[in-house]
């Protein structure tokens, strides 16, 4: 009699942000500082368990499913692309259920604003992360799936920041001792994001940046700790400038929360603008299409300073402005982080 309803599914909703990093680039992966906030563009995943052993996802940014056997063997085989991140997450909880679902998503994607990274958490919370891990276990999970998904040695900026996000705070973020301390923007700062190019750190000389490091810290010790005396004894010019970014970039960082919470807009652009100096001489992460982005936001009244944010190598800028100036771009907002909305 009747028919069939098929075995009791929960409904699931996950949201994960993602982000801007208003300062601190390219000192994640040296237990550095960095300021980043969540952004109200966000990757969201509604599904539920089911009996099959598949990941069954769509998403509204590729007509091509993912459909992903669990237990995940072999990632290499796994296509799209974005089904490899899926999986990658599956195989780091050691997930054995099925799952069904759709992903879809506000963050523009290959824009340097953690479209990837808000994948890889919402889809964490969306399978189960968050019953018996800590938020920051949640991030370390999903850091490592992304570096076994890509092969790229990337920091935990990203994922820090997308579960650990406070409204209309950015997060002065320790990637040593992995602490979080949100840092109120003052209520006259707008920030605003302008796409220049399409970038994805995938092929990029990002894990090139990455070694440089070791290879400094293989002469000098921690860059965390370096001065800049030690800095000055790396032999190897280049090394030096790699080096000097990274300490220099630590310091800035200290020195930018200082002056928000002063709410001195005027010094906390200027150490934007110099962070994007440095990103572009020192550690020659930017590309021309950035610093004429940059220049030209530097010369419309009412800008404190702009950047470069992220990786580099394209992606967007970020500009700290007075509410009244009149920029391209978009208003981004700080929001809260990651979370799960049914269950
Ligand atoms: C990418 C990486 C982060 C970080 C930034 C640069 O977004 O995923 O871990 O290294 O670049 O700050």
């Amino acid at each position: 009699m009747g028919f069939y309803a098929g075995p009791v599914s929960t409904a699931v909703v996950a949201r994960a942000p993602g982000r801007v990093n208003l300062i601190g680039d390219h000192t994640d992966y040296t237990g550095g500082l960095a300021l980043p906030f969540a952004i109200d563009r966000e990757i969201t995943v509604r599904g539920s368990w089911q009996d099959e052993p598949v990941l069954d996802l769509t998403s509204d940014q590729d007509p091509t499913p993912a459909t992903i056997p669990v237990p995940v063997v072999d990632l290499s085989a796994i296509e799209p692309e974005w089904a490899r991140r899926v999986a990658a997450i599956a195989g780091e909880l050691e997930l054995e259920r099925g799952f069904a679902g759709t992903v879809t998503s506000t963050v523009p994607i290959g824009a340097g604003l953690s479209s990837s990274g808000a994948l890889g958490v919402a889809m964490a919370l969306a399978l189960g992360a968050e019953a018996d891990r800590s938020r920051l276990e949640i991030a370390r999970l999903c850091q490592r799936a992304q570096q076994q998904a890509t092969g790229v040695p990337a920091g935990i900026l990203d994922e820090m920041a997308s579960l650990h996000g406070v409204e209309d705070h950015a997060i002065l973020l320790d990637c040593h001792d992995l602490t979080v301390e949100p840092v109120p923007l003052p209520a006259d700062a707008r920030l605003v994001v302008e796409y220049v190019s399409h970038r994805t750190v995938v092929g990029s000389p990002y894990s090139d940046r990455v070694a440089a490091c070791r290879d400094a810290e293989a002469e000098i010790g921690p860059l965390r700790l370096a001065r800049p005396e030690d800095v000055a004894a790396i032999y190897d010019p280049v090394l030096r400038a790699r080096a000097r970014h990274v300490v220099t970039e630590n310091q800035r960082v200290l020195q930018c929360v200082e002056a928000l919470r002063d709410g001195d807009l005027a010094e906390a652009g200027r150490l934007l603008t110099a962070s994007h100096v440095s990103l572009r001489d020192d550690y020659e992460v930017s590309t021309p299409e950035l610093d004429s982005a940059v220049g030209a936001l530097l010369d419309t009244p009412g800008v404190y300073g702009a950047r470069l944010t992220g990786a580099g190598f394209g992606g967007c800028v970020i500009a700290l402005t007075r509410p009244d100036a009149i920029t391209g771009g978009w208003e981004v907002r700080a929001v809260d982080g990651a979370g799960v909305l049914g269950r």
